[in-house]
């Protein structure tokens, strides 16, 4: 067997368990100093199967250290997707002294003597930073005999009423509901049947206050929805967003129902939530998503494990002509990886004639200042000796930018893999950053400065070596190229 962290395609800079099979993060808290991160697992096999909930923590959200299972399966069926408060005050009444953790989590089973899925929330609670978990004897706590997916809450408390606040994804909509001590639930309000995308089942909810422009007097509320994959759409599984206001009962999008805001232009960043509990001298809205899209997540080529984690990421608001927008940042801790770097500054590219640079690693990061004077479309192709690539390309007079990983490497698993990934982008004063991330299955594409993200996974046989800048029919300035190489997060 090849050494643990050193397969073919293993990231090396993003989480991904030991072994087995991973989907959705869940229950991320940030409690005594460290972040934890639970995860959708199936310790027997590669593909998705019955869920338990695997573990993780880091002292800084870039360096992992794997522990054992947290949740398994009980008589209530297996653990879905879910959140995990720190119950400062002990409104439960699960712990003796001082806080503790609880987890709100789905309880996924069939109905008696039927083949209905029944969902239902429960709760388990620990008093030892989350190593042993002891499920609460009046599960479930929560369920709706009418409401078949009925699934993910994500929990927090409300100060200014005073309640503890409950998102769960109900068939097409997130149904709101409060509690004082996590173990009663009251509906509140129902959201979303008319609103946003519709093309697949709504998912992994979550919800948060955000300053707008960082102005602490202009507050927003951030609604995230995950979409389920619908073959009647070529994307695959995606997630949504939604802006308004939440006044501890009822959330109210500030955009007309029929528009669609959506967190990440790539495939591969789905049922993403945000931790909790992160303190608020800090006050980051840190967000992670699962790297990968039910389409063909369980045919990637990966042997020993399944799926990965997205860079961890703030989210802020920022507003821009067209609304008030999400924009992501990687957290900066990610600096503890960052090595040595090559920078280049004034370059011309000439019409046609491609600039190349040799990649002296397979981790990097690349930062490019590009400034728009006169060709078509200009961009940069990531590409190894092996002819395989993938493309970032600018088109000027489409205003799109377009991630290209049709000849990425393999992608003989699924029909659905190859693909061109496109967003809206316009440019201001003739200036378009990147930021790229490049691990060995991924590249995470953060367009002027985060305010167009793609994630998308690429299976290259052989790890890119060679970065081109291009400008199509016409010339394009680059302010700078900066390549930096990255550190392995596994086995030192
Ligand atoms: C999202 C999801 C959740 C569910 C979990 C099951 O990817 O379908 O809705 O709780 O995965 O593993």
């Amino acid at each position: 067997m090849e050494q643990l962290y050193k397969e073919k395609h293993r990231p090396q800079f993003h989480f991904s368990p030991e072994e087995k099979w991973m989907n959705d993060p869940n229950g991320m808290v940030f409690f005594n100093d460290e972040y934890h991160l639970f995860y959708q697992y199936h310790p027997f096999g590669t593909t998705w199967g019955p869920m338990h909930w695997g573990h993780a923590v880091s002292k800084d959200l870039i360096h992992w250290e794997q522990l054992p299972i947290a949740l398994y399966p009980d008589e209530h069926g297996a653990i879905f997707s879910g959140s995990v408060v720190v119950d400062w005050n002990n409104t439960s009444g699960f712990f003796q002294d001082g806080p503790g953790l609880v987890a709100i989590y789905t309880s996924a089973d069939n109905y008696p003597d039927s083949d209905r899925p029944r969902q239902r929330q429960s709760l388990a609670y620990s008093n030892d930073n989350g190593r042993t978990w002891i499920k609460y004897e009046g599960n479930p706590v929560l369920s709706d005999v009418n409401i078949t997916d009925y699934r993910d809450p994500k929990v927090f408390w409300h100060d200014e009423t005073d309640k503890w606040v409950m998102v769960l994804a109900t068939g097409q909509s997130v149904t709101i509901y409060t509690s004082a001590n996590l173990k009663d639930w009251e509906f509140a309000s129902e959201f979303g049947n008319k609103a946003g995308s519709h093309e697949g089942v709504w998912e992994c909810p979550d919800l948060f206050q955000l300053p707008v422009d960082g102005d602490e007097h202009n507050q927003k509320w951030v609604m995230l929805v995950s979409i389920g994959d619908n073959h009647e759409f070529k994307e695959g599984s995606k997630t949504q967003y939604f802006v308004g206001d939440f006044d501890g009962t009822t959330f109210v999008n500030n955009n007309p129902d029929e528009i669609v805001l959506w967190l990440d232009y790539g495939r591969d960043n789905y049922a993403g939530v945000s931790w909790s509990d992160i303190p608020s001298k800090d006050g980051r809205r840190i967000y992670i998503g699962w790297m990968s899209n039910w389409r063909y997540a369980n045919q990637v080529p990966t042997e020993e494990w399944r799926s990965a984690m997205t860079l961890p990421r703030e989210l802020s608001l920022t507003s821009s002509k067209d609304g008030v927008r999400l924009v992501h940042q990687v957290v900066p801790e990610i600096n503890s990886i960052r090595k040595g770097s090559q920078g280049y500054q004034n370059l011309t590219i000439e019409s046609n004639q491609p600039i190349s640079f040799n990649m002296f690693s397979p981790l990097m990061e690349v930062n490019l200042e590009f400034e728009k004077r006169t060709s078509d479309s200009f961009g940069l192709v990531l590409q190894s000796s092996d002819d395989e690539k993938t493309v970032i390309r600018y088109d000027v007079e489409k205003e799109v930018i377009a991630v290209d990983r049709t000849n990425a490497g393999d992608n003989s698993f699924s029909e659905s893999f190859a693909a061109v990934q496109e967003a809206s982008l316009k440019i201001e004063n003739d200036r378009f950053k990147l930021q790229i991330f490049m691990d060995a299955s991924s590249i995470e594409v953060f367009a002027n400065d985060g305010k167009v993200v793609f994630t998308s996974l690429i299976f290259p046989n052989k790890p890119y070596d060679k970065i081109a800048l291009f400008s199509d029919e016409g010339k394009t300035h680059v302010f700078s190229l900066k390549l930096t190489e990255l550190d392995s997060i596994w086995g030192k």
